[in-house]
């Protein structure tokens, strides 16, 4: 029986839990949210779900990867056999849904990486994105051709990822964040520095922070915090279950917990300051107030941003270095959703790594093609809206009723309390047993009302059922069949 692999030092596995969780989404989405839904107030509900859930669901899946020594799935196994597909379907469904899109939005920074040396989009940086880089059709079924320029930057970006999983956990992973971490760091605060300085700066730090109490009485501002704790801190994709299951078995795994969560939060809190004192910039240098710059997600890193790029001294550099930050942060947490699959399959078929990871990735690059279309900003619309408001947040439903229902979590809480430094009391297992999944059934039925109501985004029914429901629908098919697999002799 091979020996499972394990991390070189408890560094390493911090840094890449920390590399998992900050992603995308930290830069942009954070500082959108905490704009939108009330500045210096958001950070109640923010901090609120960080603390009910975020860290305590965090705790579990560590806990759930150390103390049963495996993947998800065979996590899941250990706890319950009857319950290997929950791990199975969190593997699958990131594996092949959020990992194929997440590389194409990576692929797009690449490219704006190049195009800041030339402020290739010109006046017109919306027209630009829209209309020339992703040539977006106007309904889902017309595909339209493969875009370029999205193809060889999904080729290169597919690569590197394949390059890291391939050389293993301390080899390949632990290796890469240890580069990977530090240098976004340092560029963040250096970009950070750079923005703060900007004219006009200070009227987008005050946007950003200044509390607006009324808005945080909405329950849909409660609500997408808990989600974007959720997804930061990538719970439920399988990853961290995967990661602590690497860990020697005396390793302080609540302080890495707590101290993952916090670094991730602390470096959205830093990368939001960046952005909103370039949005200040902006509105100064073009007459205009904040709220007429601001733009959703997508919108502000590829439409708002160049823009600014544009406009500001020696912008060109500084697009570079932004969108470098964005590639490394995306890259840090796409090889560790690949890893969550990887592990399950060697875990469960005693699979060699480098013969997988080379096939995995060539099928994820076949995969990733069809969001690389001119439909495939409104497919990553879809699949994303459909994986992360119902895999995810079904998967961490799912986590707590098999530790604390059908199991029992005080036997983790004695194990996490025998290796760590900080000690779980009793709050821990009434958190798992019904606070967060009360939070998540509610997020959950809140989504299913709102889908009733109306199709999601304005699609279609057709196209809501067809690439949303039947993505969901087929990787649950696919990790019911697999947990009826056969296992390897003596998995760990
Ligand atoms: N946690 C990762 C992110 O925020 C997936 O992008």
């Amino acid at each position: 029986m091979a020996k499972r692999e394990t991390w070189n030092s408890q560094l390493g596995f911090l840094l890449a839990a920390v590399g998992s969780a900050i992603g995308l989404g930290n830069i942009w989405r954070f500082s959108y949210m905490a704009y939108s839904y009330g500045g210096g107030a958001f950070l109640i509900p923010y901090i609120t779900a960080l603390v009910t859930a975020g860290i305590p669901l965090l705790i579990l899946e560590f806990a759930m990867g150390h103390e049963r020594m495996g993947s998800a799935p065979l996590a899941c196994r250990k706890i319950r056999p009857g319950w290997e597909w929950l791990g199975w379907w969190a593997v699958i469904f990131v594996m092949f849904g959020i990992v194929l899109y997440y590389m194409v939005v990576v692929a797009w920074c690449l490219n704006f990486m190049i195009y800041s040396f030339s402020l290739a989009w010109g006046n017109n940086p919306d027209t630009f994105f829209f209309k020339e880089f992703l040539q977006v059709a106007s309904s889902p079924w017309q595909l339209g051709g493969l875009r370029l320029p999205i193809v060889a930057g999904l080729a290169v970006v597919w690569l590197i990822n394949w390059g890291i999983v391939y050389r293993g956990i301390a080899g390949g992973i632990e290796v890469a964040n240890k580069i990977f971490m530090p240098t976004l760091f340092i560029l963040t605060v250096c970009l950070v520095i750079w923005a703060v300085n900007l004219e006009g700066a200070t009227t987008g730090l005050k946007a950003y922070i200044t509390p607006d109490f009324s808005k945080i009485l909405s329950p849909r501002v409660w609500i997408d915090a808990y989600s974007q704790i959720f997804f930061t801190l990538s719970l439920g994709f399988g990853i961290m279950i995967a990661y602590a299951s690497y860990l020697p078995r005396e390793s302080d795994i609540t302080r890495s917990a707590i101290l993952t969560a916090l670094i991730n939060s602390g470096y959205s809190l830093l990368a939001g300051t960046g952005v909103f004192a370039v949005l200040g910039f902006m509105a100064a240098s073009q007459g205009k107030s904040i709220s007429e710059v601001v733009s959703q997600s997508i919108g502000l890193a590829f439409v708002a941003y160049p823009k600014a790029i544009s406009l500001m001294p020696g912008g060109k550099f500084f697009g570079a270095v932004f969108f470098f930050c964005l590639f490394v942060a995306g890259l840090s947490s796409s090889i560790s959703i690949i890893e969550a699959f990887i592990s399950a399959m060697i875990d469960k078929f005693g699979m060699r790594r480098r013969p997988l990871v080379t096939l995995l990735c060539i099928a994820g690059l076949a995969g990733s093609l069809v969001f690389a279309t001119k439909a495939g900003l409104l497919w990553l619309d879809i699949v994303d809206h459909m994986l992360t408001h119902y895999g995810l947040v079904v998967v961490g439903i799912g986590e707590c009723i098999l530790t604390a229902w059908l199991f029992n979590s005080a036997l983790f809480r004695d194990h996490l309390n025998r290796v760590s430094s900080v000690k779980l009391g009793r709050w821990w297992d009434v958190m798992i047993r019904w606070f967060i999944p009360f939070v998540l059934g509610i997020i959950l039925l809140s989504d299913i009302i709102g889908e009733i109501n109306e199709p999601y985004g304005g699609y279609s029914w057709q196209a809501i059922f067809f690439i949303g429901w039947l993505w969901i629908l087929g990787t649950i098919s696919a990790a019911l069949y697999i947990a009826r697999k056969r296992w390897q002799e003596r998995p760990y």
